[in-house]
């Protein structure tokens, strides 16, 4: 390694079983990508990827997909095709695709140039212009939460800032100062978003025969809880034994995606069949996915999706989520538009499901749900 790499590190507080605690050094791995290694340090090295369950790539038109200029209420016909498609997603994969989503050309691209503006700085400017904050929330730049250092971590550098409740990192350097423009930017995104998001949750809900705002009104404007995450994933040697992202649900209602510069790299496993699915995602295309708490809330009718990211040899690749939830003291749990069914999920404080799901993660299947299950 040559000195300017050996200098590029992540500090990751590990908690000892006996309580104390250490720092682990994590290289960052884009600047192992800009450098040029052709070896991938130990600490990110997996068995290979599911040499048995071999990944399968989908065909796109098998994979569900909803365009939300056909969900609109003066298409009568095209709409209840469109709430029924949105419902058999949800139901087995935990995702579909929204096309015609509305949000302007102009604030994609902006968003675009203001992420790619911030990753291209030099690994001490964007030290130098947003701080870590690994204890609150994982704010800032750095990567994800690391526990220990006997699994193996994932290849990726991110971004996490929060946009709601506004004031609840005032005082924290969360917002990258550099592109200048950059908070501007993304919080024009996040508010389109937020509509759509929005929309898309009153369908969910309507395609589930439920009261339209059943879902959105856990979301006070004012409380509710909404995160933005970046995350890069730079060209990795070793495609087959490491991963961009490892598998996961997300602490959320729901979460709204987009990526850019290369379209693969998420993948699914579907409800029954057990096979990772490369997601067949157009870059123009939002990604919805359902996280645990719209499982607990739809009683079930919707699966969070158990998803993961590859890495790939040759390709860089961005990603953006919304994470939306309400806040941490809200009380969730199944709603039904009538006692026909049993509920089959109990109720949970929203902050206490995601202490648990940050205590088991990460696990080797879908297994943080059962703490909400009777
Ligand atoms: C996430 C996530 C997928 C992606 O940020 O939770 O699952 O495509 N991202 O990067
Ligand atoms: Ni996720």
């Amino acid at each position: 390694m040559d000195g300017a790499t050996l200098n590029s590190f992540h500090e990751a507080t590990i908690y000892n079983q006996d309580g104390s605690i250490r720092t682990l050094k994590v290289p960052v791995v884009q600047e192992l990508a800009r450098h040029g290694f052709r070896e991938v340090p130990k600490m990110f090295l997996r068995p290979p990827l599911d040499t048995l369950n071999t990944t399968i790539s989908y065909l796109s038109k098998d994979f569900p997909s909803i365009s939300m200029e056909k969900l609109r209420v003066d298409k009568v016909e095209e709409r209840k095709k469109e709430l029924q498609k949105l419902a058999n997603g949800f139901k087995e994969w935990g995702m579909v695709l929204v096309s015609d989503h509305g949000i302007p050309y102009n604030l994609l691209s902006g968003v675009k140039d203001v992420i790619k503006g911030f990753f291209g700085l030099s690994f001490e400017e964007k030290k130098r212009c947003v701080g870590t904050y690994t204890t609150v929330d994982n704010m800032g730049y750095g990567r994800n939460f690391i526990k220990s250092d006997d699994k193996p971590l994932d290849w990726i550098d991110r971004l996490t800032m929060k946009v709601s409740p506004k004031e609840s990192t005032d005082g924290l350097n969360v917002w990258p100062k550099k592109p200048a423009n950059f908070r501007e930017v993304v919080e024009s995104y996040a508010e389109e978003v937020r509509k759509l998001g929005d929309n898309i949750l009153q369908a969910i809900a309507e395609s589930l025969s439920l009261e339209k705002n059943a879902f959105v009104r856990y979301f006070e404007p004012k409380t509710r809880d909404i995160n933005v995450r970046i995350n890069y994933y730079p060209p990795c040697p070793e495609p087959k034994s490491t991963l961009g992202l490892s598998p996961h649900t997300d602490g959320t209602v729901l979460t709204l995606l987009i990526q850019f510069d290369t379209s693969g790299g998420l993948q699914v496993k579907h409800k029954h069949k057990k096979l990772w699915v490369s997601v067949p995602w157009p870059t123009d295309a939002i990604l919805v996915n359902a996280g645990d708490f719209l499982e607990i809330m739809s009683n079930g009718r919707v699966q969070s999706s158990w998803h993961r990211a590859v890495t790939q040899a040759d390709l860089e690749r961005y990603s953006m989520a919304l994470f939306f939830n309400p806040p941490l003291s809200t009380e969730i749990e199944p709603i039904e538009s009538d006692n026909s069914r049993d509920y089959e999920y109990k109720k949970v404080i929203v902050g206490d499901y995601l202490q648990h799901l940050y205590k088991v993660s990460p696990t080797s299947s879908k297994v943080a749900i059962k703490y909400a299950m009777i």
